[in-house]
């Protein structure tokens, strides 16, 4: 039987206890301003995080505006009326594929969670989006014909490991979603895996894909809707090539490729054209400085245009947790330097869109920090 004075002090020890976690996490919020993702892949609600970014920190723990790791790799950013969205794949726990979340933002660096816009679908172990299925590599363009946004991206069947090589295609009115499913292909009957999108200035749309077992890296015009393949298809290389990132500077196409090593990283490679038809040059790795021959650890996702800044592009890329919690995997955001028509792309552990004002001009001296 417990005595008073033993009560009491239960009571005061609590009591203690409890101030000492309140103030714990508060000084752990303000010295870490942002929590790792929760490994489950739920997203906790958090306090809002009073730290407004003004930076990139490429390789740290990316706070959303509820001060948690933003959880969406593998992605693609569209401009759209003076608001920036990125979507990118969900994950949780390990390789647990969730679908995609979409955040918003209006300067890059502070982005606010808007929710999932597309999920694996549950109970219908015959859909193409059953639960276990991969999605990966979500990229989003709009069309200004049909005024629907249009969402491609790499899907494998639940349980076929990662043979079945499609495209998928996905539509909605809003730009964060929810997405409509509409139907997931080999496109021109080519395997596609590993993809990304590239709009052109005159609106023509492509697809670019690592197909024939990740041989080829191909390029295919999209119908006028975006919704479909057309029959303007090419080979870009046959080098093994995967994670693709395309840009267009002065008239000429660059795309930012990998290697085949899945999450582990290695030297990227640069091809170069004259035209979106090709024929592409091998241009090597346009990473450098220490770390280049891993990409700095990373894989490509996507180029980023700036909005409103002329020659400027900033080089996106994952930095893969594979082993552990992709949930966890980080960023690598770097600005790209043109060195005449040549790319550079180089390490910096801080910096901020300032940094292509003081160019002053589009091409960049290369080593400049
Ligand atoms: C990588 C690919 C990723 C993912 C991974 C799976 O090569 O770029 O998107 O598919 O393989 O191992």
């Amino acid at each position: 039987m417990k005595t008073l004075a033993s009560c009491a002090l239960h009571f005061a020890f609590c009591t203690l206890h409890f101030a000492f976690c309140i103030s714990y996490s508060s000084v752990a919020h303000a010295t870490q301003p942002a929590r790792a993702a929760d490994p489950s892949g739920k997203e906790t609600s958090a306090a809002p995080s009073a730290v407004q970014l003004r930076t990139f920190s490429p390789g740290a723990v990316w706070p959303d505006t509820n001060g948690v790791h933003i959880n969406a790799h593998g992605g693609g950013i569209l401009y759209k009326d003076g608001t920036y969205y990125w979507v990118g794949e969900k994950r949780g726990r390990q390789q647990e594929a969730l679908g995609f979340n979409v955040y918003s933002s209006k300067d890059l660096y502070n982005w606010r969670y808007e929710g999932v816009a597309l999920a694996p679908v549950e109970g219908d172990p015959q859909h193409d989006l059953a639960k276990g299925c991969a999605m990966e590599r979500p990229k989003i363009l709009y069309n200004d014909r049909t005024k629907k946004y249009v969402m491609w991206f790499h899907l494998e069947l639940r349980g076929k490991g990662y043979s079945a090589a499609r495209a998928a295609v996905a539509i909605s009115d809003k730009v964060a979603g929810p997405y409509k499913f509409l139907r997931s292909f080999r496109p021109n009957g080519n395997m596609s895996r590993d993809m990304t999108l590239f709009q052109d200035d005159d609106g023509a749309a492509y697809h670019i894909f690592a197909s024939r077992d990740n041989v080829d890296m191909r390029i295919c015009r999209l119908t006028g809707d975006y919704l479909g393949p057309t029959s303007e298809d090419r080979v870009i290389s046959s080098d093994e090539r995967e994670a693709p990132a395309m840009l267009k500077h002065r008239g000429k196409y660059y795309l930012i490729t990998s290697a085949c090593s899945a999450w582990a990283p290695n030297a990227a490679r640069l091809y170069k054209a004259d035209s979106i038809r090709g024929p592409w040059s091998n241009e090597g790795n346009p990473v450098r400085g220490p770390n280049a021959n891993t990409t700095f650890g990373c894989q490509s996702t996507h180029v980023l245009p700036v909005a409103g800044r002329e020659g400027a592009f900033i080089f996106m890329a994952d930095r893969w947790r594979g082993n552990g919690n992709l949930i966890d995997s980080r960023y690598v955001w770097l600005p790209i330097q043109f060195d005449g028509d040549r790319v550079v792309i180089e390490w910096m552990d801080h910096w901020d869109l300032r940094w292509f004002d003081k160019a002053g001009r589009t091409d960049i001296p290369v080593g400049r920090s």
